[in-house]
């Protein structure tokens, strides 16, 4: 079979198309016939490498994984074969949690053996591409929005910097079911249109305005109740300053920059939280389906590529000219 893997970190050149042999499950395992692997700004984590995180080569990356289930391992899960599912990304090992596509192969290949226990059989009328579209992005939003992590409100003002990535767009289509007044920050004017068209009720374009000085202005000189920060760096204490009084930073990853400069002033003036949110649960990932299949939730697909053009769909990613997520068709 194809699949495209790294043997070491690197740029996007790392990434090799190559021919494997074809697996065949183990115990406990089913084999998954992929058909549609969504891109995350964690497979670039992964082919260049994160600091205190080991990966092993090869490594398949792309977490996001539909597909039809072709064989089991034990007869007893045969019910399974021929069934349309979308693989939840983690898996549970003893006490360890690992990632598809991180720390263990994930979907940018033909087929890959996962285990049974992974398995969610999809609603009929949610296509392979749109499951394959939530779980990373839209269910660490999920998880990160509700409750337990930043308990959205009805009518609260939300806001979210890099709003037209995978999270970022989540976001702004959850946060907008969830009934809070979303203002949305992009890096350009065509980006910030989409954003309006996706349902946003106001959107900052950081090219051209500041962001905190705009979240000001824009609610009247209060603050958003909650900002949704995975950006970190140069973006962290204007986050802050954006903030109401008792207001939230919800925190789930750090694309530019883990260790920024603090100002610790915000947080004792605006009496501010901030609260990590990581990865999803299970039962976000079956709400996500649900809400997809009710019409409620449709999850936005930039493009879709085959398998031997994902480099370039990576380098769109990591560009920043994408808006919602890439999917690869192995
Ligand atoms: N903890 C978890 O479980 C978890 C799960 C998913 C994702 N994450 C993290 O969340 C972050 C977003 O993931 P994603 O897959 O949604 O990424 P993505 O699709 O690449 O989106 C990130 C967005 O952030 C903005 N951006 C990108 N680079 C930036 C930079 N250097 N400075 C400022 N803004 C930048 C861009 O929006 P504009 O150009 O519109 O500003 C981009 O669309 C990543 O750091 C990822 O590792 C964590």
């Amino acid at each position: 079979m194809r699949v495209a893997c790294i043997r070491a970190h690197g740029g996007l050149e790392a990434l090799r198309h190559e021919d494997w042999p074809d697996p065949a499950p183990g115990p406990g395992q089913a084999l998954v016939e992929v058909r549609a692997c969504g891109l995350n700004h964690l497979d670039l984590f992964v082919i260049k490498g994160m600091a205190g995180v080991d990966i092993e080569f090869p490594r398949i990356t792309g977490g996001d994984i539909a597909g039809m289930v072709s064989a089991t391992f034990s007869p007893d899960d045969r019910a399974w074969i021929g069934r349309r599912v979308l693989v939840d990304p983690l898996v549970v090992e003893g006490r360890k949690r690992m990632a598809l596509g991180e720390h263990k192969n994930g979907g940018l290949c033909e087929r890959l053996c996962v285990p049974v226990g992974n398995l969610i059989a999809l609603p009929e009328d949610v296509s392979l591409e749109r499951a394959a579209a939530l779980p990373i992005a839209y269910g660490t939003a999920h998880k990160m929005l509700g409750p337990g992590r930043g308990d959205l409100k009805r009518g609260e003002t939300l806001l979210v910097l890099g709003a037209t990535g995978g999270v970022g767009v989540a976001s702004v289509q959850l946060g907008k079911l969830m009934g809070a007044h979303v203002i949305a920050c992009t890096s350009s004017a065509e980006k910030a249109a989409k954003l309006v068209a996706l349902g946003a009720d106001a959107v900052i374009d950081t090219s051209r305005e500041e962001f905190s000085a705009a979240a000001w202005r824009l609610t009247d000189k209060q603050g958003a109740d909650v900002v949704v920060n995975f950006t970190g760096g140069e973006t962290w204490v204007p986050s802050l300053r954006a903030l109401k009084r008792l207001g939230r930073v919800l925190v789930c990853g750090a694309t530019a920059g883990y260790d920024p400069v603090e100002d610790l002033r915000y947080l004792w003036m605006r009496e501010a939280a901030i609260i990590g949110s990581n990865g999803w649960e299970r039962e976000n990932l079956t709400a996500l389906l649900d809400l997809a299949a009710g019409g409620a939730l449709s999850p936005v697909i930039d493009r879709v590529v085959p398998l031997a053009e994902t480099a370039s769909a990576l380098a769109a990613l990591r560009d920043r000219r994408v808006f919602g997520k890439v999917l690869v068709t192995p």
